[in-house]
């Protein structure tokens, strides 16, 4: 991952250091660890539309967690965040969530692994990487899966990839109290290096298919927006789509989540729905078959139809679903204006984040310069730019 900005690269290459999870770990800690990485995420198309039993285009990505961990010999974990610098210690009998924390999220895990009946012991673990939190890149589900992959090695465990990924989501449920879909896990664990990931997140069937951008390649804008309200106001879209759910199945009954519904299914129940209600359904219905149409004009090498559904998905996430901000839209509007781009869209769980990019590869550093200077004069704010790759699932390190 190449991050814009001189000085910040330097800085990051430092932090990204391998052996200084290694070497905190030796500092503070006696076992000889395991060592693990944990991708964080991105998704070209095919948003909120997991926890409807639809489908999401996501990869992994080059902006990791690198996770250390070993045994010890009691009945507690110390776990040390190199980024927070803080060390969180919990006892394995006795411990709940916290308001709001990192240490949720492995706990979320343990709990997990706890109530499965694959039993632990006391463990050591430090990690720290380059995923930026609250980036909408998901940082929390690379935390989850990396524990959750790395406790089922360390206790040789063979836990299913698909059930670590079913764990590490309700762990962010029960301990994080983000009621998320299975996008983010699913692709944490799943990742395979320039490929991207059709899920039907029904069936759980998925596709690898080699990601040919031709000319073209995936920038990320951040606005570095994070609203604290975000998890919240994620919760209320998914009850909104359950009351959808609710109205609409009573006249059709094969309908068990909004992937059973058609567009013209919602236009003869629209007078039933709350109109609040009515534009989440909408969004999420033709969210699902965007996915499907974007995932055609990819296998055919057609670009602009691709780029074409990305800009109609951030339409709709910002207008139906209403789950962008000013920040967001504006970078879209900004790279519609531009030619060297062919798609653009806010990228996750919205209200901050940032926005996927579709950009000519010879010109993404005027891309860089021109949105940087357009942010900089609405928001004064310096905007900070992502060049990634795409990545392989969280993985062992053995060197
Ligand atoms: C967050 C959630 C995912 C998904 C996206 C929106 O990242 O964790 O499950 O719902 O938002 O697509």
């Amino acid at each position: 991952m190449a991050k814009s900005g001189d000085a910040v690269t330097s800085l990051e290459s430092e932090r990204h250091d391998n052996r200084s999870v290694l070497q905190t770990y030796s500092n503070l800690y006696s076992s000889d660890p395991i060592r693990v990485k944990a991708p964080g995420r991105i998704n070209l198309i095919g948003d909120h539309t997991d926890y409807n039993e639809g489908f999401v285009l996501p990869a992994a990505i080059d902006m990791e967690i690198e996770l250390a961990l070993g045994k010890n010999s009691g009945r507690t974990c110390r776990i040390f965040s190199i980024d927070y610098k803080e060390e969180f210690i919990f006892d394995l009998e006795d411990f709940s969530p916290l308001p709001s924390g990192w240490a949720n999220y492995i706990m979320g895990v343990v709990a997990q692994f706890q109530e499965k009946g694959f039993l632990i012991t006391g463990f050591d673990c430090v990690f720290g990487g380059d995923i930026p939190i609250g980036a909408g890149l998901s940082s929390s589900a690379a935390l989850e899966c990396g524990v959750a992959v790395g406790l089922n090695r360390l206790f040789g465990y063979d836990i299913k990839k698909i059930d670590l990924i079913k764990m590490a989501q309700k762990a962010e449920h029960t301990f994080a109290g983000v009621q998320c879909g299975i996008m983010d896990q699913f692709a944490s664990i799943m990742g395979k290096i320039d490929h991207v990931i059709q899920l039907d997140c029904r069936s759980l069937d998925y596709r690898h298919f080699k990601l040919d951008l031709q000319d073209y390649e995936i920038l990320l804008c951040d606005t570095q927006v994070k609203h604290s309200l975000a998890d919240s106001a994620y919760n209320t879209r998914r009850e909104e789509c359950d009351k959808g759910v609710a109205i609409l199945s009573k006249n059709h009954e094969n309908v068990a989540s909004l992937r059973d519904v058609t567009l013209s299914m919602l236009e003869e129940q629209k007078s039933l729905l709350d109109p609040v209600i009515y534009q989440r359904c909408k969004f999420v219905v033709e969210e699902n078959q965007r996915v499907l149409d974007a995932c055609k004009a990819l296998d055919k090498g057609d670009m602009v139809g691709f780029g074409t559904k990305m800009y109609q998905s951030h339409d709709g996430l910002s207008n139906l679903y209403e789950v962008s901000c000013a920040e967001l839209d504006l970078l879209v509007e900004a790279a519609k204006s531009m030619n060297s781009v062919k798609g653009s869209r806010m990228m996750g769980g919205g209200f901050g984040g940032c926005t996927i990019n579709l950009v000519k590869k010879n010109e993404a550093q005027a891309f860089e310069n021109e949105m940087k200077q357009v942010f900089q004069k609405a928001f004064n704010q310096e905007l900070v730019i992502y060049r990634v790759n795409i990545q392989d699932g969280v993985r062992e390190i053995m060197e």
